[in-house]
């Protein structure tokens, strides 16, 4: 059903990992290897990416998330005691290289653009990273524009980012209606004033944060009927 708050779109930004990319997707294709380490592991290095981006970001300290993300994996495997095993650590390095989208990205993407909205990604992953996973789901077609953090050298939740996606894609921030599965990217873009979908995934409880998002959705399916283009 169309949500009232949500009639005057002009663009709609997408965070990238979790939210069009399958963050599980790297440790699932290696299961054979991790077994009851699958779960445990995809989870711990997701945490400790987050975690070293915020730090970077607060020590003003930055790397390209493609550093902090092999950084967060040599963390988790060292936890696990499955860091002997080189060979297992490329091979989960490649495949999150070029995630898998969720399957109803192309599909919605292609709804949006046909209805005139603009679309783009507004990630912290490095340009290289987010080329691979837009080609690998062959969605360039359907996006607009995809930026990077890497162009201010801070990550999310810090402003600057947001207002990256105001200025590059020229649509005012009261108008960009902007999904993200992180609930705490969600609750700082909507603090920014973003209109805000949180797309809770994992269903996760409410973060204890500053800003309002407008509602939220298991998956990115029902975006276009929440935007009237059903
Ligand atoms: C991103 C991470 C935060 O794509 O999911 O920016």
């Amino acid at each position: 059903m169309p949500n009232d708050q949500l009639t005057d779109i002009g663009a709609c930004v997408f965070d990238a990992y979790g939210t069009l990319f399958d963050i599980a997707a790297a440790a699932a294709h290696c299961k054979d290897d991790l077994g009851d380490n699958m779960a445990p592991l995809a989870g711990l290095w997701r945490d400790k990416q987050i975690a070293y981006s915020w730090h970077r970001s607060l020590t003003g300290d930055y790397i390209p998330f493609w550093q902090v993300t092999q950084d967060g994996l040599d963390y988790a495997l060292a936890a696990l005691g499955l860091d002997g095993d080189p060979t297992l650590r490329q091979r989960l390095l490649d495949l999150y290289f070029k995630l898998d989208a969720y399957p109803e990205v192309p599909a919605m993407l292609k709804t949006l653009k046909d209805a005139g909205l603009k679309t783009a990604i507004l990630s912290n992953g490095s340009p290289e990273m987010l080329k691979a996973a837009v080609d690998n789901a062959g969605i360039e077609g359907v996006l607009d524009d995809v930026l990077s953090v890497e162009d201010l050298g801070i990550f999310k939740p810090h402003f600057s980012v947001y207002q990256m996606a105001v200025d590059r894609l020229g649509v005012e921030a009261k108008r960009v209606c902007f999904m993200s599965s992180n609930g705490w990217d969600a609750a700082a873009a909507a603090n920014f004033g973003f209109k805000v979908v949180w797309v809770n995934r994992f269903k996760q409880p409410t973060e204890r944060l500053p800003g309002d998002i407008i509602t939220q959705l298991d998956t990115l399916a029902s975006l276009p009927d929440l935007l009237g283009l059903g």
